[in-house]
């Protein structure tokens, strides 16, 4: 048995169009226990599972998010930019992956992206569209802001949240013990033994991003993190399970 739990990063992201529907069932198709996706908001306030602040990247469509609304950015499609073999593919909206959630046993790691664009509002509506799904044990909110996730605290303190940090500040451990949060996700290079020892000592839970290959994996579950992110579920399950059995 794997005492380490896969998140999908963005859905399967190597191997499907992230942030899309065709990610999420890959990553439900090889057992990942978990989903990890990205959330803005539209010029009509819908909150859309992309993940830059802009379309051009991953869609058909050029600009930000922020201009489109729902029906617009419904006409982009979020598949061919990735592979032909996927055009076709709809940008999916937080509330149609709750509707599919209800008949899958994945947590869903969203995270607020509110470290560029403040969305003003978005923690309300990201919120109250768990509550009316009845989502609140399924989910983990997360930012690199972390003004974000005080407001989800106050909003929703029965929410699990977690804080995002791409490298880490000299003082990271007295931000730990200070913030009293429950989810430390850390990118995977700063994440050392003595750090995530800390960390677990104050009760987190350590989420690292994002573990592509053999060694990466490898060194994350010799630590002993709690879950690991990413693009490659499918891989990552295989290591793991191999592990286990030997
Ligand atoms: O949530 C972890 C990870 O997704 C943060 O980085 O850029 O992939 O959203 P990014
Ligand atoms: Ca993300």
């Amino acid at each position: 048995m794997r005492n380490i739990q896969i998140f999908a990063h963005r859905g399967s992201k190597g191997t499907h169009p992230e942030n899309t529907f065709l990610a999420f069932k890959e990553a439900v198709r090889v057992g990942a226990d978990g989903i990890e996706f990205d959330v803005h908001l539209s010029s009509d306030d819908e909150l859309v599972v992309i993940h830059d602040e802009t379309l051009d990247r991953t869609t058909t469509l050029s600009g930000y998010v922020k201009d489109f609304s729902r029906e617009e950015l419904k006409k982009a499609d979020a598949g061919c930019k990735f592979s032909e073999e996927f055009s076709g593919e709809k940008i999916p909206f937080l509330g149609e992956i709750f509707e599919w959630a209800k008949e899958h046993a994945l947590t869903m790691n969203i995270e607020l992206k509110t470290d560029k664009i403040a969305y003003e509002g978005i923690e309300e509506k990201v919120v109250d569209l768990i509550r009316e799904h009845h989502m609140e044990r399924r989910v983990i909110l997360s930012s690199f802001n972390h003004q974000s996730i005080e407001k989800v605290k106050e909003l929703a303190p029965e929410l699990e949240r977690a804080l995002l940090f791409e490298g880490l500040p000299p003082n990271i451990e007295e931000i730990l013990a200070g913030r009293k949060e429950t989810g430390f996700h850390p990118d995977r290079k700063s994440l050392t033994e003595p750090i995530h020892a800390s960390a677990k000592k104050l009760g987190y839970k350590v989420r690292p991003w994002v573990a592509n290959n053999q060694a990466d994996i490898e060194r994350l579950a010799d630590i002993g993190v709690d879950v690991i992110m990413t693009d490659f579920p499918e891989r990552a399950i295989l290591l793991l399970n191999d592990r286990a059995c030997q």
